[in-house]
């Protein structure tokens, strides 16, 4: 049976103003069974799929928005337009995911943010994945109290959160969540069973994976969805320069998807990424790096994170960030997940990296 986490059931499809009851049908019979669910589709998209003679793009684009506006009108999104003390007080229910090492969440300006994409980028080995799982196991203990719900005979009750992980390289490995919430002394037994890890092989799996992750994000109370990586599929999938405008415009879906997602569910949402290496010319015979995906996962994340090799630690940058200065941090890799080496210093002080 699915369970819906009562965390969103505060506001019902048949409150959203001039719906039908024949369209909360249609609706539920397409699977889109919350206000949620609705207020994070496209028009064109839905319109598709309704596919009926008197429902257009237009009909579909004012149904969303009145799911929209219903959400809005209960608090739950913030308004089309906001006065920035608005904004500011939708900022303070952001929850900010650490990851155990105090420079790289200092780093973070605190941690990985709900409401955001944060993606990291970086070449092979550079401890992407590694980041990913020192996440999974720091993360959750700061979920555990963070939702406030309303169980069936109305009491309030603690609902613990949980993380998404959606694996396209098949490199999540649960023996090594265990082994760094050992070591930081979590409950690793407790924190593995609120993982829920998907294997995804091809770019459309991955596609429909994120088409449907708002009931996942629901059944599962997801706090934090991780995708590692986000491009490898479409980048092996598209490969010829003939198929690359559609390559990016399938990303760029998929990006502005998670965004929503990561906005109305008060989510983080981590995304990695690899790199392309190209010559400037500059410096003959010296290749550069730089994130792969070009503008378009640049403009879909909120926060891009750039890692690198240095010896036997590894150096991330702040590339973009909407509230940070540009910024570096050292960390090397052990036992824990990812760890401090030094005390934390500025881009200025570390200028020798
Ligand atoms: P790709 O997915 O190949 O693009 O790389 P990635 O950036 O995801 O690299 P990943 O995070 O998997 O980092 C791999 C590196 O982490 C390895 O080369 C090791 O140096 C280090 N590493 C992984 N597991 C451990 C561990 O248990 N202990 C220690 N000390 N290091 C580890
Ligand atoms: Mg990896």
């Amino acid at each position: 049976m699915t369970h819906i986490s009562s965390r969103f059931k505060e506001v019902t499809m048949e409150e959203i103003p001039d719906i039908t009851s024949d369209m909360v049908d249609k609706l539920r019979k397409l699977n889109i069974n919350s206000v949620y669910q609705l207020a994070v589709q496209s028009p064109l998209e839905l319109a598709m799929v309704i596919s009926n003679a008197y429902f257009d793009v237009e009909s579909a684009g004012k149904l969303i928005a009145n799911a929209r506006k219903i959400l809005t009108e209960n608090e739950i999104l913030s308004k089309d337009f906001s006065t920035a003390d608005d904004l500011l007080e939708k900022r303070s229910k952001i929850s900010k995911y650490t990851t155990g090492s105090s420079n790289f969440d200092t780093f973070l300006n605190g941690g990985f943010e709900t409401q955001s994409i944060t993606e990291i980028a970086g070449e092979f080995g550079s401890g992407k994945s590694q980041i990913c799982h020192t996440l999974c196991a720091a993360a959750i203990t700061l979920m555990e109290n963070d939702s406030l719900d309303a169980n069936d005979n109305g009491s309030k009750q603690r609902s613990p959160g949980s993380i998404i992980f959606i694996d396209t390289e098949n490199t999540f490995r649960a023996n090594r969540v265990y082994q760094i919430a050992e070591q930081k002394n979590l409950e690793p037994e407790d924190i593995l069973k609120r993982i829920y890890h998907c294997n995804v092989y091809s770019s459309e799996q991955l596609e429909l994976l994120v088409d449907d992750l708002p009931k996942s994000i629901e059944q599962y109370n997801a706090k934090l969805v991780v995708v590692d990586s986000i491009i490898s599929l479409h980048r092996a999938e598209f490969s010829g320069r003939g198929t690359l405008a559609e390559r990016q415009q399938r990303l760029g879906k998929m990006l502005n998807k998670l965004r929503r997602y990561a906005d109305i569910y008060n989510i983080a949402v981590v995304i990695t990424n690899q790199v392309i290496s190209y010559a400037d010319g500059s410096h003959p015979g010296f290749d550069y790096m730089k994130a792969a995906g070009g503008n378009i996962v640049a403009h879909g994340s909120t926060y891009r994170i750039f890692l690198r090799k240095s010896g036997k630690n590894r150096v991330a940058t702040m590339e973009d960030s909407p509230s940070q200065p540009y910024q570096r941090v050292k960390f090397s890799i052990s036992e824990s997940g990812i760890q401090d080496v030094t005390s934390y210093k500025t881009e200025e002080e570390n200028s020798g990296w």
